[in-house]
């Protein structure tokens, strides 16, 4: 919902938009889906890849810049080395591997369109090799790889733990598991064919994610709780990023409503804390337990996730969410 929020702020007239797009496909009937709450992004993109722009919205890289825990740990968004990566130049034109510049404008945009397709002469990079009188398009078979992502996400270990992993040898990787395929025209106008896209969300530390990457088994085993966790899918640790970023294992034990006890398991890169790394490898199978208090009659079991390790708990993110009868 926050990513709508601002969306509708960068929109400076959706209305406008909306005349524009009736304008452009006039009678046919599937303008009303076309205009509404479509981000207006640098470029006008969304106007011809309506899909891309919706699905780019709901992503972290449309949050960026914009991101609370990012204001939080940049002092404000004034650390000067901090912003690059959240407001970046087009990556393409210093080239895949070395850091960004930050842009001067629209930098509420974060990550956007123009900052991972545009080169230098502003044609748009793709795999897909197709063209169009709309603007210049380059085919690049490194688009999309591994290298591509890690011109950002290597600076926190994500591509070396990658690289270790089951996948690592797979150069499209990253892209595989958070930007699945689908077969759909990859703009709007006539008679364009379905063509191999693929969904921009960038899900990453989400419910259905988490839930997919790690197998949770909650079960009591002779007066102890046993929480089960194996990283089936991850192909990094979780959590990965900045040591800002952890996640929580919780246990509430519970008789009634009543709270008996509350376990916090930390997985988090404490490297520069006290030498520790406690997040789940790639593979790794994980078993955590707790004695069951007296009188517990149930527990419930959550796995939280914090962008910035400061912000309470009613601020993370719930990833899982279980509750098991303890039977006494
Ligand atoms: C006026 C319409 C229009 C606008 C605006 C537009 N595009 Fe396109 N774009 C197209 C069409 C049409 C195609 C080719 C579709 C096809 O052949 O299936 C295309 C293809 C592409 C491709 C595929 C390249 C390949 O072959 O792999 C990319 C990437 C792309 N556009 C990015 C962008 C970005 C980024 C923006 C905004 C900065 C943008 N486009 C703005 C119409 C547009
Ligand atoms: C973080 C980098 C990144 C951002 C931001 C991004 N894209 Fe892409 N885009 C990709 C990758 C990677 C592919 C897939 C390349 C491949 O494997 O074919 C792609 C593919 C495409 C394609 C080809 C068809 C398809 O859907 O796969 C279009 C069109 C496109 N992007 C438009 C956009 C538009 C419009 C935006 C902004 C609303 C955008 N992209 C934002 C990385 C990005
Ligand atoms: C220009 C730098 C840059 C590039 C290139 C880039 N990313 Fe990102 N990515 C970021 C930043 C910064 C964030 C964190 C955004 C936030 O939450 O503030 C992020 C967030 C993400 C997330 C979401 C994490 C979450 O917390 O849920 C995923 C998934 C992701 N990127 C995947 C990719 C993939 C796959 C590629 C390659 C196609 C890629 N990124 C390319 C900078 C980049
Ligand atoms: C085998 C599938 C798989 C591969 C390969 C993979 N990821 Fe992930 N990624 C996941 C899953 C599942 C999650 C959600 C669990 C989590 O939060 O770590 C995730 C989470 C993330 C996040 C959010 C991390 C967090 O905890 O806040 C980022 C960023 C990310 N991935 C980037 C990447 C990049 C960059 C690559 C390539 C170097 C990559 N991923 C390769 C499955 C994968
Ligand atoms: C080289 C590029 C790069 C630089 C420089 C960079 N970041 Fe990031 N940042 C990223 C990427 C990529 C992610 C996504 C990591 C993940 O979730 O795995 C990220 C995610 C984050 C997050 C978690 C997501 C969010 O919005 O809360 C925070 C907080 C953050 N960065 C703060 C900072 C701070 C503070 C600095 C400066 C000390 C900084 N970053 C410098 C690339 C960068």
């Amino acid at each position: 919902m926050g990513a709508m929020n601002t969306v509708v702020n960068w929109t400076v007239s959706v209305l406008a938009l909306g005349m524009m797009l009736v304008g452009a496909v006039r009678s046919s009937e599937p303008v009303a889906e076309l205009n509404d709450d479509l981000p207006k992004v640098r470029g006008d993109c969304q106007s011809c890849h309506p899909n891309e722009a919706r699905d780019w919205a709901e992503s972290r890289h449309a949050q960026a810049w914009e991101s609370e825990t990012f204001a939080q740990t940049s002092r404000n968004r004034t650390l000067r080395m901090c912003l690059p990566c959240h407001a970046p130049e087009p990556i393409l034109v210093k080239g895949f591997g070395e850091h960004p510049d930050l842009r001067a404008e629209d930098r509420t945009h974060g990550i956007d369109c123009i900052s991972c397709h545009q080169d230098a002469d502003g044609a748009y990079h793709g795999t897909l090799g197709t063209k169009t009188d709309a603007h210049a398009t380059v085919k690049n078979e490194k688009f999309g790889t591994v290298d591509m992502c890690a011109t950002c996400h290597e600076i926190f270990g994500t591509v070396d733990w990658y690289k270790q992993s089951e996948w690592g040898k797979d150069p499209n990787g990253c892209v595989n598991c958070h930007m699945p395929v689908v077969e759909r025209p990859i703009a709007t106008g006539e008679g364009l064919p379905a063509r191999k896209a693929r969904i921009h969300k960038f899900e990453g530390a989400t419910p259905e994610m988490f839930q997919k990457g790690v197998k949770m088994e909650v079960a009591p085993r002779e007066g102890q709780l046993q929480i089960k966790m194996e990283s089936v899918q991850v192909g990094h640790t979780v959590p990965t990023g900045p040591e800002y970023v952890v996640v929580i294992v919780e246990a509430r034990f519970l008789k009634g409503e009543q709270e008996l006890a509350k376990r916090q398991t930390l997985l988090a890169d404490n490297v520069a804390i006290d030498g520790s790394d406690t997040r789940l490898k790639p593979g790794e199978r994980r078993v955590i337990r707790h004695p069951i208090p007296e009188g517990a009659e149930t527990v419930q079991v959550r796995i939280l996730h914090k962008r910035n390790r400061d912000l309470p708990d009613d601020k993370a993110r719930v990833l899982y969410e279980e509750t098991v009868e303890l039977g006494g």
